[in-house]
């Protein structure tokens, strides 16, 4: 049995490669993300200790339920990568399938295990082995490729193996971002297994998600672009499902949770990596909102945290009147990964 919370009202943000670090998670926790999930971390890197692999493995007190997602193509090299994870006290992890990124398919790993379903089953199974039953999940495509969905006997065999969770973004690897996420392939997954699947895919809103948990019987949702221009998503999702009416979106709720973010940053890593990343992620904040650009330009031209502090006590003004968010703006942030 898996031991995490796994619900409706529990949603749980979605791996994001450049973005789900250890500030953002707890800026997600703090609006009521149930669970976090790492951004990808490379098997490979944790092996041979490669660059970047132990910040993304950072973390801190509060930043739990938190599972580690993993990507790679080879059972041997997870075999070694496991007892380091169990060793620094992380419990629960993800294998990546669903990553369409060329850089992570050129190597089999990601979507590109769709493929080949019996590596993606044995690397799932060292995991196992390692973790325990129930303490791994497989986040999924339809398939490799049209015609080729294989997503439900790959669920079928996860949960045989003792996977304990499954989340499907139903679009196949070759489709990219491209279509719209199928969310009835999700409910064929619900009926065909009996471990939890997570619904990912277009939930740009609350409203959305509730939409999909209602069309699909998935166990519960992930947000990931949608968390992206609204850390408060979650909350939002919570007020819908409980009957409550969710707060509007706010230049000023943004721009508290601009605040916010930019103090967990400043506290949890404080690098200069961390300030250049705040200014290209805070501007999202602002997507539908008119003030877009001058939060942008105004964020581009810190050059410290007192700067970038200082700013964000302007940005509600600088926000301007908000727009409803349009489904074009909100489908261009799939930059960085194409999971
Ligand atoms: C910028 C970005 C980075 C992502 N990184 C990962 C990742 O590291 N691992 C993963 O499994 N999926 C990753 N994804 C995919 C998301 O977790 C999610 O499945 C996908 O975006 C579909 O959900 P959405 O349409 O609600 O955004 C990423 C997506 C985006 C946009």
């Amino acid at each position: 049995m898996h031991t995490l919370p796994i619900a409706p009202d529990a949603p749980w943000l979605a791996p994001l490669a450049g973005y789900s670090d250890l500030p953002f998670r707890m800026l997600c926790r703090s609006f009521g993300a149930a669970c976090a999930v790492t951004e990808m971390v490379s098997a490979k890197g944790l092996v041979y200790g490669g660059f970047g692999t132990t910040r993304l493995l950072n973390t801190a007190p509060g930043d739990g339920p938190l599972v580690v997602q993993i990507f790679g193509a080879e059972p041997d090299i997870f075999e070694r990568a496991m007892p380091q994870l169990l060793e620094q006290g992380f419990t629960h992890f993800d294998l990546n399938a669903g990553c369409s990124v060329r850089k992570v398919n050129k190597s089999g790993s990601g979507s590109a295990l769709m493929a080949k379903p019996a590596l993606l089953l044995k690397i799932a199974e060292v995991m196992l082995r390692a973790a325990g039953p129930g303490r791994v999940g497989v986040k999924m495509r339809l398939g490799f490729a049209p015609g080729e969905e294989n997503f439900l006997d790959l669920g079928k065999a996860l949960e045989d193996l003792g996977a304990g969770w499954l989340t499907l973004h139903p679009r196949t690897a070759r489709q990219l971002f491209g279509g719209a996420a199928d969310w009835s392939r999700i409910g064929e997954l619900v009926r065909a297994v009996d471990i939890p699947v997570l619904a990912s895919g277009d939930l740009f809103s609350a409203e959305a998600a509730a939409r999909c948990l209602a069309e699909s019987g998935a166990s519960g949702v992930m947000f990931a672009r949608g968390a992206l221009t609204d850390p408060m998503i979650f909350q939002r999702l919570r007020d819908i499902l409980a009957g409550r009416e969710p707060a509007p979106r706010s230049a000023e709720a943004l721009a508290e949770a601009a605040a916010l973010h930019i103090r967990l940053a400043r506290e949890l890593e404080g690098t200069p990596r961390a300030l250049r990343a705040l200014r290209a992620f805070l501007p999202r904040y602002a997507k539908g909102f008119s003030g877009i650009r001058a939060v942008r330009q105004a964020l581009l031209e810190c050059r410290t945290w007192e700067e970038l502090e200082a700013t964000a006590g302007s940005i509600a003004a600088l926000y301007g009147t908000a727009a409803p968010l349009a489904q074009a703006e909100l489908a261009d942030l799939q930059d960085g990964c194409l999971a």
